[in-house]
This record gives C-alpha cells, sequence and structure tokens, in this order.
C-alpha cells in the first residue's frame, strides 16, 4: 500500500502528448495536418515525450503512412474502438484492424461517447481490455460534469470512474494511461486550475495502486485535457502527478500542438 510515502509519477517520467483530432479532417486534410506536424516535430522531443496523433478512422491508414514515411517518432492512435474481435457489428472497428494500421494507443470513454452514445463504464472496461490483450495502451477519459465539480464532488466521482472503467482489466500488456478531462473545460475555454487537477490526479494514481499495485500505478501516466493550449501546458506538466496532455481543439493546428509539446517538455526538464 502507498502509506505516506508520495508516490512518484510515472517510473521513467516520460510525457504522453496526444492531440484527440474529434470529428475533425477528411483524409486529404488529416494526411496535411500530419505533415505539418511531422515537419515540425523535434528531435529532442522523442527523449521526453510520446507524442500521439488521434485523427478520426478514415484518416489512420493516411497519417501512419506519413509518419513511416518520415520515419518519425511520431505514434498514431485511435478514438475508439469495439470490444468485440470480429462478427456481425455493423459500423464498429476492432483492435486487430487498429493494429494493422499501426496503432499504438486508443482513447476509451471519452465523455462525448458517454454523454452522446450512453457509454458506461462497463462498456469500457470491456474495451480496455480487448486493446490489453493485443498490447495496445488504453488512454481511459474520466472527469465530472459542472454540477459535481461545484459539489465538491469530483474526486469521488472520478475515482469511481476509473475503478469501474477498469474493473477486472489487467493492464499488464498494454500499460495505461488515464485522461482526468473535466466536462465544463472541454471546448470552453476553461481550465482546471493546475492544483485541482493534480489533486484529481493524485487521487487517480492511488486508485491505481489499490487496484493494480505501486508498480504499476507509477508506470500509468495521467494526463490533464481540457482546454489545453500552448499558454497553459506547462502548469499542469509541473505537477507532480500529471505525465502529459490529451489535446482537442489545439491539435487541430499544427504550430499550437507542436507548441504545446515543445512547452510541455521544456517544463518537464525544468
Ligand atoms: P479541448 O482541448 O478542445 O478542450 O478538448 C479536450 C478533449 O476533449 C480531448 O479529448
Amino acid at each position: 500500500m502507498l502509506g505516506r510515502r508520495p508516490l512518484p509519477a510515472n517510473d521513467d517520467g516520460r510525457l504522453l502528448i496526444a492531440g484527440n483530432w474529434k470529428m475533425n479532417k477528411t483524409y486529404t486534410q488529416a494526411v496535411n495536418l500530419a505533415q505539418e506536424i511531422s515537419d515540425r516535430a523535434r528531435r529532442e522531443w522523442a527523449s521526453v515525450a510520446d507524442v500521439v496523433l488521434i485523427p478520426p478512422f478514415t484518416a489512420l491508414r493516411g497519417v501512419s503512412n506519413v509518419i513511416a514515411f518520415d520515419r518519425s517518432f511520431l505514434r498514431v492512435g485511435a478514438q475508439d474502438c469495439s470490444p468485440h474481435q470480429q462478427g456481425a457489428f455493423t459500423g464498429q472497428i476492432s483492435v486487430d484492424m487498429l493494429t494493422d494500421l499501426d496503432c499504438a494507443y486508443c482513447i476509451v470513454g471519452h465523455s462525448e461517447r458517454r454523454g452522446l452514445l450512453g457509454e458506461t463504464d462497463a462498456d469500457v472496461a470491456a474495451k480496455a481490455a480487448a486493446l490489453e490483450a493485443a498490447g495496445v495502451t488504453p488512454i481511459v477519459c474520466v472527469g465530472e460534469d459542472r454540477e459535481v465539480y461545484d459539489r465538491g464532488a469530483t474526486v469521488e466521482h472520478v475515482v469511481a470512474q476509473v475503478a469501474g472503467s477498469l474493473g477486472g482489466v489487467d493492464i499488464s500488456t498494454g500499460g495505461i494511461a488515464v485522461a482526468y478531462e473535466p466536462i465544463w473545460a472541454i471546448g470552453t475555454g476553461l481550465v482546471a486550475a493546475p492544483d485541482h487537477a493534480q489533486r484529481v490526479a493524485r487521487a487517480i494514481r492511488e486508485r491505481l495502486a489499490s487496484m493494480y499495485g505501486d508498480q504499476q500505478a507509477r508506470r500509468a501516466r495521467v494526463l490533464y485535457g481540457g482546454s489545453v493550449k500552448p499558454g497553459n501546458v506547462a502548469a499542469f506538466i509541473a505537477c507532480p502527478d500529471i505525465d502529459g496532455a490529451l489535446v482537442g481543439g489545439a491539435s487541430l493546428k499544427a504550430d499550437d500542438f507542436c507548441s504545446i509539446v515543445t512547452n510541455a517538455c521544456d517544463a518537464a526538464r525544468a
């Protein structure tokens, strides 16, 4: 158990900075954006951060081709997956289909899917388990709405989401990233105060420690997401339990996304 000993952020200290493009960019636009990011990517990022582009499914091949052609250290990830291996699931995308396109990461349980499509913690856990079985790192999204935040119940809410969204999931193959994304901060320009985000990130790590033990909890990467911009990312990275960022709107502009990665890497080195 953790006891009173402070639990350091992830073992090797590597950041994870991921750009969630959501339902933006056609195939052609996505290839162009990936190329712009690849052209601006700096070698020195690679020693500090894993940087992941997460386009819509339709652009995964195009983005992974850009990365492969440029021999870039950038990685590609997906926004969702099916919990099923194959079969009669019209419209769904299996984990095998994603690994065949070089996906190393996959977002699960984004609040837009929980809210708009009624995804439950159990649905998210089934998807995370399918990813782990293939060695893909799930980026499990959790976060409270404004009402929960105003009641001061964020930590309980988020910790329960972590427990439910990873219930029974073995994380030893793919590792794990948990993105704390307050719903009220997504796409609004509002950001969580870094000390609030740190408190939540710490509680997430403690919960992971009680589920998986200290070692796995130290390896986990806890991200902040919600209106991350070049000007605010450093304050989150400076928090001891925050190991990266899940970026939405600002990941759609190469200059902004690259500034976020650069500023995050500088903050991690500081
Ligand atoms: P914004 O950065 O646009 O607030 O989106 C955050 C998000 O939902 C990333 O998954």
